[in-house]
Order: structure tokens, then sequence, then C-alpha cells
């Protein structure tokens, strides 16, 4: 049973609002969970992306939640929509995000989802706050390898298979241990019509976005595989997709790195913050990434071989803070 719990709600002020909740993952009274989403404000806003604003909801036994309200949507039946929904719902991996639940009231459309309380991988990279963490090679490592595992699953064991379309620093979310959940998967799909995507949506994810799935505006898991050899590009260098650096002189990130690595400069290519880096790791890191981004789509990797290269390079010289975290590996 993909939804076991479906409730429709009818309250005084109007019938339409409706509550869903996906394999009983929010286990509040429906009035409860409504009440909260109703009581969202200014002072809950955790941030806003393409789709609409992201809020913090706390419940009565402090359980906390992140709600995405939707601002703009496909035209089209809300049969469909809901029905998309339930299938994003049923997914359930350790390093993807879970989408709990979805509330349609009157006037707008909420996702209620976990809420990952160390915030996104780009505010970690690029944000530089008092008391921010730094995150060293093995953390970063860490990252790539559970962002990996969850794409790797969306593509090959989810059916149908998923898509993300939208794979960029500011979709993975890291929890207290610094573990990774990819988020907002299938989301894109969703919400935007493949006409409107390519002009709406790359404005917001520029720099990671493969050039056949730009030209055509079809995303394929190609597509996403070389959106993840940018983020493994970015974990390295530190910098954004769009960084001046290499954008004042005409390249993009891929570019930029192909022309230090010619020049012999890995140095210049490694985030400086990284100081337990060591040269071997990165260079294999490097060789990944340029695979993911080959300028072809048939040349590049499945997410399940990237996996797999992925998991040769970072387990096998037993980094020993590493084993510590996954020791069902040793
Ligand atoms: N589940 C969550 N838990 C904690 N923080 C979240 C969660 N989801 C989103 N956020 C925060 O809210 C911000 C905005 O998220 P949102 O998904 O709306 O925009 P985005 O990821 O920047 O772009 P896009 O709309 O393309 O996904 C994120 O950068 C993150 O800091
Ligand atoms: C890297 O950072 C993690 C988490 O902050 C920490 O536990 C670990 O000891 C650090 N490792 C090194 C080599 O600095
Ligand atoms: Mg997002």
């Amino acid at each position: 049973m993909v939804v076991q719990i479906l409730i429709l709600v009818y309250l005084l002020w109007g019938f339409c609002t409706k509550l869903i909740t996906f394999h009983g993952d929010m286990p509040y009274p429906s009035c409860e969970i409504i009440e909260k989403l109703e009581a969202l404000d200014e002072e809950d806003v955790v941030g806003s992306g393409g789709f609409g604003t992201v809020y913090r909801m706390v419940m009565n036994d402090c359980g906390t939640f992140a709600v995405k309200r939707i601002d703009r949507s496909r035209e089209g039946s809300d049969q469909v929509f809901e029905r998309e929904l339930e299938i994003l719902g049923s997914i359930k991996h350790i390093n993807l995000v879970n989408l709990r639940g979805y509330c349609r009231l009157p006037a707008t459309k909420l996702l209620i989802y976990d809420y990952l309380s160390m915030g996104s991988l780009d505010d970690f990279l690029h944000e530089h706050g008092e008391g921010q963490q730094l995150l060293n090679w093995s953390a970063r490592l860490k990252i790539a390898l559970g962002s990996a595992r969850g794409l790797a699953y969306l593509h090959h064991d989810c059916c149908p298979k998923i898509i993300h379309r939208d794979i960029k620093s500011s979709n993975i979310l890291l929890d207290e241990n610094l573990e990774p959940h990819v988020s907002d998967f299938g989301l894109a799909k969703l919400l935007v019509d493949e006409e409107a995507h390519v002009t709406t949506v790359v404005a917001g994810t520029f720099g990671y976005l493969a050039p056949e799935y730009l030209q055509s505006g079809r995303a394929t898991e190609k597509s996403d595989v070389y959106s993840f050899g940018v983020l493994l590009l970015e974990l390295v260098t530190g910098k954004r997709p769009t960084d001046p650096t290499f954008v004042k002189r005409g390249l993009n990130v891929v570019g930029w790195m192909n022309t230090l690595l010619k020049e012999n400069r890995l140095e210049d290519v490694i985030d400086k913050r990284c100081a337990d880096a060591d040269m071997e790791t990165v260079e294999a890191i490097l060789e990944i990434a340029a695979r993911c981004t080959d300028a072809n789509p048939d040349d590049r990797p499945s997410m399940n071989q990237v996996l797999q290269l992925l998991e040769q390079e970072v387990m096998s010289p037993c980094p020993s803070d590493f084993y510590e975290s996954h020791s069902d590996y040793c």
C-alpha cells in the first residue's frame, strides 16, 4: 500500500482542505497538523527557492518538519498531482529526504518533509557564518558517497525510476552527523512543464545542467550524472559552478578544471580549507567528476557505476574516521 492513511478533513471554513500523510509518517492528529500548517509565518521561514518558500514547523511534542509552500505549479488536475506525490512519498532511503505529507489549503499547496537541522551543503560550502563548521576532506567524501547512494537509488531501485533534474548543493541537506540527504527529487517534473522548464529553471541552477539538457530541455539519468559530476567538483574546489574565477574567463567549472589540470596545477583546484586532503584521492575524485561531465551523455557512467567508483576510492585506503561511521563496509 502506497498510502496507508488518507484523511479528508472538512473544516467549517472550507471543504477544499485536504491532508494526506504517507506511510503513517506523521503520527499526529490531522487537526494538530493543519493547525500548525496554518500558523506558519515569516518567523518560521528557513529559505526559499525556485518553487516557493520553506518553513520550519514544530509540533507540540517538539517533532520538527520542513514545510515547502508551493507558489507556482503546473496547470493540471489535483488528482494527477496527488497521485505523483504518492509515488514520491513512497520512496524511502537513508540518503533521501522523506516526503511525509501533503496538504492542500484553500489558497496553497504544502509539502511536508523531514527537517534536516544542519541545512544545505550550499550553505556549508559558501556561507561562512559565525561558528559555521568547516567541511574537511573526509566529511566531503562522506557527502559525495551518500549523495551518490541516494541518487543511484532513485535511478536504479525505484519503479518507476526517478530522474532528479535538479541536483545541486542546495538540494543536498545534512543531518547532525553530516550525513547527506538528497532533497526535492521528482519535484521539477511535478511542478514545471517541459516547455517552460528550460527558461525558468536554468536561471536557478545554471552551471549544473548538462549541455544536452540545456539544449533539449529533456532530462535523463545521464543529465543527473552530469550534475552530480559538477557537485563533485564543487566539493573539491569549494567553488560554486558559477564562480567568477572561471565565468569571467568564459569557462564553466568543468572547463576551468580541465585547464588547470592540463597545466598541472592540482593545488589550485583544491579548496584551501581542506587541510586533510590527500592528492591521490583528490585526483581519483576529479577523474570520476571528469567522466560524469563528459560532453557525450552516452560516455558518462551510470549512477550505479559512479557509486562503485566512489566506493573503491573512498573505502580502499581505509581512512580510519570513515570506517567508524560505516562499519558495515569493513
Ligand atoms: N527539509 C529541509 N530541512 C531543512 N532545511 C531545508 C529543507 N528544505 C529546504 N531547506 C532550506 O531551505 C532552503 C530553500 O530550499 P528550496 O528547496 O526551496 O530552494 P533551493 O533548494 O535553493 O532551490 P530549489 O527550489 O531548486 O530546490 C534550502 O537551501 C535549505 O537551506
Ligand atoms: C573532519 O571533520 C569531522 C566532522 O567535523 C571530524 O569528526 C573529523 O575528525 C575531521 N577529520 C579530520 C581528519 O580533520
Ligand atoms: Mg531545494
